[in-house]
């Protein structure tokens, strides 16, 4: 079963009337993803995990800035943000995104089949480690989003990996604010030790958006 520190409650971390400000003033996902979405929500455990309409847009557009061809997600989940990143694919491009828990690939496997991206998207079904050690790169780009104390491995794991102009983007880097209070739960330390990790990282540049629950996007040096 899963793993409590990767279901923390809604996030909610600014007001959420600018929330629902900033949701209705982002491009709308198309009637498929919001079918997903309501899917996940009424029959997946931890629909919070959804990362929604503002990240999305931000995961595509990144993708396409760094012109993604080789785009890999850790943490798939229900498929979403896997199907955001394709939306944002060079013509060429593709997603290995994976996911460990096989009930949670199936539902993303299904939506993806039905989506205009079924030849973009490849779910590996495992620890992601263990994958991650399979690819050799070089990344375009790099979404880390799945068991937060298993973030500084995945971040070591892909940076060697990473293109030179290529983008790392890690979900839930203030942790619903917890990182305030590291002592507050193993995961919310994990963040914290990274977060400063990566803050004096000489390898990369690196900046911390307060976009939802905390995005963190690393670049080489
Ligand atoms: C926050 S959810 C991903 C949400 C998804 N990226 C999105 O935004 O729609 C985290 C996912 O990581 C998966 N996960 C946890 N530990 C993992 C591991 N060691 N390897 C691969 N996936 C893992 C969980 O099962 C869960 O589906």
């Amino acid at each position: 079963m899963i793993s409590r520190q990767t279901a923390p409650a809604e996030v909610t971390l600014i007001d959420e009337a600018l929330e629902r400000y900033a949701h209705e003033h982002t491009t709308q996902l198309a009637e498929w993803m919001r079918e997903l979405e309501r899917e996940a929500r009424s029959s997946l455990p931890y629909p919070q995990m959804l990362s929604g309409q503002v990240v999305g847009r931000l995961l595509e557009l990144l993708v396409h800035a760094v012109g993604g061809r080789n785009v890999l997600e850790i943490g798939t989940y229900a498929g979403y943000s896997a199907l955001a990143m394709a939306a944002g694919l060079h013509p060429e491009g593709r997603v290995i995104t994976c996911e460990i828990e096989p009930e949670f690939a199936a539902f993303a496997r299904r939506h993806i089949e039905q989506s205009p991206y079924s030849e973009r998207i490849e779910i590996r079904v495992g620890p992601a480690l263990d994958t991650i050690e399979t690819l050799s790169g070089p990344f375009d780009f790099v979404f880390i989003d799945a068991d937060k104390t298993g973030y500084p491995a995945y971040y070591e794991a892909v940076l060697p990996k990473l293109a030179p102009s290529g983008l790392i983007a890690l979900d839930n880097t203030l942790r619903s604010g917890t990182v305030l209070d590291p002592g507050a739960n193993e995961a919310a330390r994990a963040i914290d030790e990274l977060n400063a990790t990566l803050a004096r990282d000489a390898r990369v540049v690196c900046t911390l958006l307060t976009v939802r629950d905390g995005i963190t996007l690393v670049r080489r040096r």
